[in-house]
């Protein structure tokens, strides 16, 4: 029974579709005011609402966006977000068919990926999304936290007032990102939503290498006084920091653990692979609070996608993949270190699209995935091929919030 519809927000429709969003998340109606603020953010364009007599009752969203993939190219890629149906609305198959629309809507592009944060993990594996990035977050003991002799030194981190924040890092992340798998570029619809909050709320450093500016950190301290502990330094909690090169990285660390009157920095979704652990004396000066999902990745064509992304040395194999949802996925591929083609060839391996997102930006190997029966193992001598083949030398990451 569905007494409801699909189609693109029409202009004028995006207040309702916004307050449907809003509550979904728990929040209030949007006031005159609010919506004043937050239209500019939300246009029609991108996003798909389920209408039951006229009204909301569902909506998704996507920005246009580039994503990396292991090799260097960036390829289209919808990343969607304000995701939300009625809480009267639920589990009536609204998301599914939104999901459906908004799918053939990303093909029809010629997008070839779409990547998503999900509020809850149950929610989108069913639409073909799988974990390919994963977030780390950190702890550094600024009291136990000395920098090693030869760990990366040089440049100079200088702070940035913000109305020049505001102009200098969207120009900055432009220039230095995307420079890793994972990593996405942030159009104008996306600066419109962060300059304010993100730049404008946060303290600004920016770090100059050689070649000028290259890396910056966004954070804001948090108190930690109590009456216990009346002395407790500030937390500072980083929200957004890339740099173009280790050095950068290093310099931005640096600062960050010589800033005064602070007694610890806390760095949510940091890569899997940051380094700051090792640059330092003490290597448990830097404590992993947790391990968080980030991207979920949604292979929009899979043939282009395979022979977009680079491979490591390593004998063919053959993959057969099975995609319910786009159908025209559906198929063998040959992969091989100079690309990876359509064949007729017998598979090796056999997985579903969902599958093959969590190895296509190297955050899983393919036999781990084997071993939990997530790949049908068709030539036990393509396994460890395929390890090698779809092996990265950097853990992929996200590291933008949206
Ligand atoms: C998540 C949400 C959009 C799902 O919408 P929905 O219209 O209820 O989804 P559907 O009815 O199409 O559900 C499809 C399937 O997914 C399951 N499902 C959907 N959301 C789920 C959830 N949060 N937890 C567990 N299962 C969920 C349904 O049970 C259903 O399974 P079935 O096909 O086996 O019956 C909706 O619950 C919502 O708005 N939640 C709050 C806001 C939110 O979390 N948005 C996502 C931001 S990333």
């Amino acid at each position: 029974m569905t007494e409801f519809a699909v189609r693109p927000l029409a202009e004028g429709e995006q207040r309702p579709a916004f307050d449907v969003l809003s509550q979904s998340l728990h929040g209030p109606v949007s006031t005159d005011e609010r919506w004043a603020k937050r239209a500019e953010g939300f246009p029609a364009e991108r996003k798909f609402g389920a209408f039951e007599g006229g009204t909301v009752i569902g909506v998704t969203s996507s920005i246009a966006t580039e994503l990396a993939v292991p090799g260097g190219t960036t390829l289209p890629s919808a990343a969607v977000d304000g995701v939300g149906v009625r809480a009267d609305s639920t589990r009536r198959g609204v998301l599914t068919a939104l999901m459906a629309e908004q799918l053939a809507d990303c093909a029809a592009r010629g997008e070839v990926l779409a990547h998503l944060h999900a509020s809850e993990t149950t929610i989108y594996g069913r639409f073909g999304y799988a974990v390919a990035t994963r977030g780390k977050t950190l702890r550094i003991l600024k009291g136990r936290a000395r920098f090693r002799d030869d760990a990366p030194s040089g440049g100079r981190v200088r702070l940035v007032g913000t109305d020049a924040a505001k102009k200098l890092i969207p120009e900055l992340y432009e220039r230095i990102a995307p420079n890793s798998p994972g990593m996405m570029t942030r159009p104008p619809v996306w600066w419109n939503w962060a300059r304010d909050g993100l730049v404008g709320e946060n303290f600004v450093a920016v770090h100059t290498g050689p070649d000028g500016d290259d890396g910056f950190v966004l954070y804001h301290p948090q108190d930690r006084r109590s009456f216990e502990q009346p002395e407790a330094g500030a937390a500072l909690v980083v929200r957004d920091l890339h740099a173009a090169n280790t050095g950068a990285l290093a310099g931005l660390w640096r600062f960050l653990c010589r800033v005064d009157l602070v007694g610890e920095v806390r760095a949510p979704d940091r890569p899997l692979d940051d380094p700051i652990g090792l640059m330092l004396t003490d290597p448990r000066a830097c404590e992993v609070l947790g391990l968080e999902d980030s991207t979920w990745l949604r292979l929009v064509d899979v043939p282009v996608a395979l022979a977009a992304r680079t491979y490591r040395p390593a004998a063919p194999v053959v993959l057969e993949v099975t995609d319910p949802l786009l159908p025209a996925n559906s198929g063998r591929y040959r992969v091989a270190p100079e690309g990876a083609t359509r064949t007729e060839e017998p598979a090796g391996l056999a997985l579903g699209v969902d599958t093959l997102a969590m190895i296509y930006l190297g955050d899983r190997a393919p036999s781990r995935l084997a071993a939990l029966n997530r790949i049908e193992v068709r030539d036990p001598a393509a396994l460890p091929e395929a390890d090698a083949l779809f092996a990265t030398a950097t853990a992929p990451w996200c590291g933008t919030p949206f």
